[in-house]
């Protein structure tokens, strides 16, 4: 049967009696972007843009599986927090850290983003949307002190002037990183 001869009440009572599919569709509150992962090679590439080194604190803003906040741990010598609004992605990534008992480095706050103290960051990673990049702007312009790095993947933060924006390609795909500093005080 074609799906355009379904009835549209016969639809929603299988929508509605199929709670994976209904689940898979739900936008959730607060979302500020959906959970797609950076690529490994995109990962490094965007902590290396940041210059992320031993004793930074990196957080990431949405840190879906925490591929972000290990990266950082492991191969950048930083601590890293991550935030997550998704609580199965949330925890996913704290399984991940503990499984590589990573969890004296790395942790994860199962929340949303928007209501998290980010001050005790020295860089901070995301990916998610230029809108929800203008919604943020002003916690990130309030909250980080001079001299955090933001790096912004494929999404530029508008209203601010990158020190450097540099492509790079993963699996045949184009990627963008936007690297942006807070000024320092005169
Ligand atoms: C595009 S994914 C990026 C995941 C990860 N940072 C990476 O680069 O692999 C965006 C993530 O942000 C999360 N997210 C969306 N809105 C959020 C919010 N308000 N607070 C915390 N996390 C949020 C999503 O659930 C998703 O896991």
């Amino acid at each position: 049967m074609r799906l355009s001869t379904v009835p549209v009440n016969a639809a929603l009572v299988a929508f509605a009696a199929c709670p994976s599919f209904a689940q898979n569709l739900r936008i959730e509150p607060n979302s500020l972007a959906p959970f797609v992962s950076s690529p490994q090679p995109i990962v490094e590439k965007m902590l290396e843009v940041a210059s992320v080194k031993p004793g930074d604190t990196v957080y990431d803003l949405g840190c879906g599986d925490g591929r972000i906040l290990i990266t950082a741990v492991q191969k950048f010598h930083a601590k890293a927090v991550g935030v997550e609004l998704n609580e199965k992605h949330a925890a996913t990534a704290d399984d991940n850290i503990k499984r590589l008992n990573l969890q004296n480095r790395a942790q994860v706050i199962h929340g949303n983003l928007m209501n998290v103290d980010i001050a005790g960051a020295d860089v901070v990673t995301l990916y998610l949307m230029t809108l929800s990049n203008d919604k943020l702007r002003p916690k990130l312009e309030r909250e980080l002190k001079p001299g955090t790095r933001v790096v912004s993947l494929n999404y530029q933060v508008r209203g601010w002037k990158p020190v450097r924006v540099e492509e790079a390609e993963a699996y045949h795909r184009p990627y963008r990183i936007y690297l942006y500093e807070v000024p320092k005080a005169n």
